[in-house]
């Protein structure tokens, strides 16, 4: 299974029209939060309907994971807890969301709502619990916005502006591989990194860059290899072996990877 990783694509019109042009080419798609932009002059609204139509355009071309980030929070909840609902109305589109868990091929995705408060953060850990209970036999992948406190994938270039959580539910449940974004400077700034691993678990972050195409990760999961294209060149690491730092630049892409899907 090919699989294409992006985030924080902050309603960047011409990474979504990237994205839908690629994007057919992969088995599956994941956007790891963040399609909105609370900063933008666009309204929210008419953000929400134009990403609608993107998202439900790739979605009957592939299969399609959509997770909230902090930018995708649009409404409140009947408890106060501000929730994504356009992401939550998406669910229709036959696209999995937040508090989803699906099954592909031999992979568990286990699709993680941003937290505004205690209810959906509960929510979210019952969620963790009940996937750890099916995951045997099966590669256990967490898309969820924020990456880990202290890795290199939340390295701000003078903190750590991972999550503490997150940090604590990889030890507690050891997924095989978490994909996030959020800290959109890490992969590209002395010390950060793209990829991390934490105990047996593998984090990435693709980091944000501006105009098309976005910075993004496409993992083969026969290859059991992960390659990361931005603005900085390619990188690759076999999640097979150890993390070697710092990661060298490519001067190829790998066999499996079919340049074509990219250009
Ligand atoms: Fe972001």
């Amino acid at each position: 299974m090919r699989c294409l990783f992006v985030a924080d694509l902050h309603y960047a019109l011409p990474q979504f029209d990237w994205l839908l042009q690629v994007g057919p080419g992969y088995d599956l798609v994941v956007l790891a939060g963040d399609c909105l932009d609370v900063g933008s002059i666009v309204d929210f609204s008419a953000q929400t309907l134009v990403v609608r139509k993107y998202l439900q355009r790739l979605a009957a071309a592939t299969q399609l994971i959509v997770c909230s980030g902090n930018h995708d929070l649009d409404s409140r909840g009947e408890d106060g807890e501000k929730v994504p609902r356009w992401i939550e109305d998406i669910r229709g589109l036959g696209i999995k969301t937040d508090g989803d868990s699906v099954v592909v091929g031999d992979t568990l995705f286990t699709v993680c709502p941003w937290w505004d408060g205690p209810i959906v953060r509960e929510r979210l850990i019952r969620q963790l619990e009940t996937d750890a209970q099916r995951r045997d036999g099966l590669r256990w992948v967490w898309i969820h916005h924020a990456p880990p406190r202290n890795s290199p994938t939340s390295w701000s270039g003078s903190r750590s502006m991972g999550d503490a959580d997150v940090e604590a539910w990889i030890a507690q449940f050891g997924p095989d591989i978490v994909v996030a974004g959020h800290i959109h400077q890490s992969p590209f700034v002395r010390d950060g990194s793209w990829a991390d691993r934490v105990g047996k678990t593998w984090v990435f972050n693709a980091g944000h860059q501006f105009g098309a195409p976005p910075a993004h990760i496409v993992l083969d999961t026969d290859a059991d290899e992960a390659v990361w294209i931005s603005a900085m060149g390619i990188q690759a690491v076999d999640l097979d072996g150890p993390l070697v730092r710092p990661i060298p630049p490519l001067t190829s892409v790998p066999d499996w990877f079919d340049v074509k899907r990219t250009a």
